[in-house]
């Protein structure tokens, strides 16, 4: 392998520019060279290269968002359009490609890998944690970190005026980020999509919270979960059943997606970019890196997008047991 291209495509999610960081200096390290695609997929289109060295990553590790812009290209997913994008990684001499990114980027790495032949690698980067052959991915745990401390704020105000708040996080279809936060934040009640609780369970598990003491309460809410047809939907239930209960909603949205990344996902992120060049240059192609028990680990990279993620239940009944 003489040269590789890095991209970051998708959803941006903190530990995107450490991982662009880890690859260049990796590259860097092995005398290969290491072009930066800008703009994800619609990039390499469009030929929007960066010859990276290792000085060009300079002061990143700490910053949030990624420096090579990412976008969800849709003339990528035409043939025409991969037919551009393969022309332009020959023109410029790239062998092989670093994708970091979710699903949807792998879903496009494995297409544009069996039409054309190139060699890829996939680096999981979403907040979302909903990637199968990985524990994390890339921005997780910095999220987690945003929601608990977001959350933390806001129990002030839920406290001091006696309210019951519905948080809503992000994590598309599963519920992660709301479990995991919500854990960590002390919520009365989880809602996430693999378990739905139901209007009226949770309506007798807010009133049972009253009658035991408390004054206040932090309901956190994936947004894929289906108790309600969404949060505000939740909010005016609960004020119709239990009219002793003063409701707010807070949606915290794409603060979630920003900020310095957390020392985890730094270090995850200079792990992943190693182990991602020197599986190229073992001549491994169509993998994802992940971490699996603390350890670097490949998976095929159809699997890591197909394969399910799975919820800890056992967190759940930890989550019903801290409320008691
Ligand atoms: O995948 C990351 C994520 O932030 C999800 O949690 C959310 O559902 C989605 O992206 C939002 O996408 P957009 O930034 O395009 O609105």
């Amino acid at each position: 392998i003489k040269k590789i291209g890095v991209m970051t495509s998708g959803g941006d999610s903190p530990g995107m520019n450490p991982a662009i960081r880890s690859v260049v200096r990796t590259c860097a390290y092995h005398n290969i060279e290491c072009v930066g695609i800008y703009r994800g997929y619609q990039g390499l289109i469009e030929g929007d290269f960066k010859y990276l060295d290792a000085r060009s990553v300079n002061n990143i590790i700490n910053k949030g968002g990624t420096i090579l812009k990412s976008a969800r290209s849709q003339e990528f997913r035409t043939k025409e359009g991969r037919q551009k994008a393969y022309d332009n990684a020959v023109k410029e001499g790239i062998d092989a490609l670093v994708v970091i990114g979710g699903d949807g980027s792998f879903t496009g790495a494995m297409i544009f890998s069996d039409e054309f032949g190139v060699s890829v690698m996939g680096i999981p980067g979403t907040i979302d944690n909903d990637i199968h052959g990985t524990d994390s991915t890339l921005g997780y745990d910095t999220a987690l970190n945003t929601v608990v401390e977001a959350i933390d704020k806001i129990r002030d105000t839920a406290s001091s005026h006696n309210r019951l708040f519905f948080v809503e996080v992000m994590g598309r279809d599963v519920g992660h980020i709301a479990l995991n936060a919500g854990v960590g934040a002390g919520a009365e009640e989880i809602l996430i999509p693999e378990e739905n609780l139901g209007k009226d369970r949770l309506i007798e598990s807010l009133r049972r919270s009253r009658q035991s003491g408390k004054s206040s309460s932090i309901v956190v809410v994936a947004e894929g979960d289906k108790t309600g047809s969404n949060v505000f939907d939740l909010k005016n239930y609960v004020e119709e059943n239990l009219p002793e209960y003063e409701v707010r909603v807070s949606v915290l949205g794409h603060m979630q997606r920003g900020g310095s990344p957390s020392c985890w996902d730094r270090v995850l992120a200079s792990r992943m970019g190693v182990k991602a060049v020197e599986s190229l240059m073992e001549g491994k192609t169509n993998y994802m890196v992940g971490i699996k028990e603390n350890k670097m680990s490949l998976c095929p990279i159809d699997k890591a997008v197909k394969g399910k993620t799975e919820i800890d239940m056992e967190l759940l009944r930890v989550s019903d047991i801290m409320t008691t």
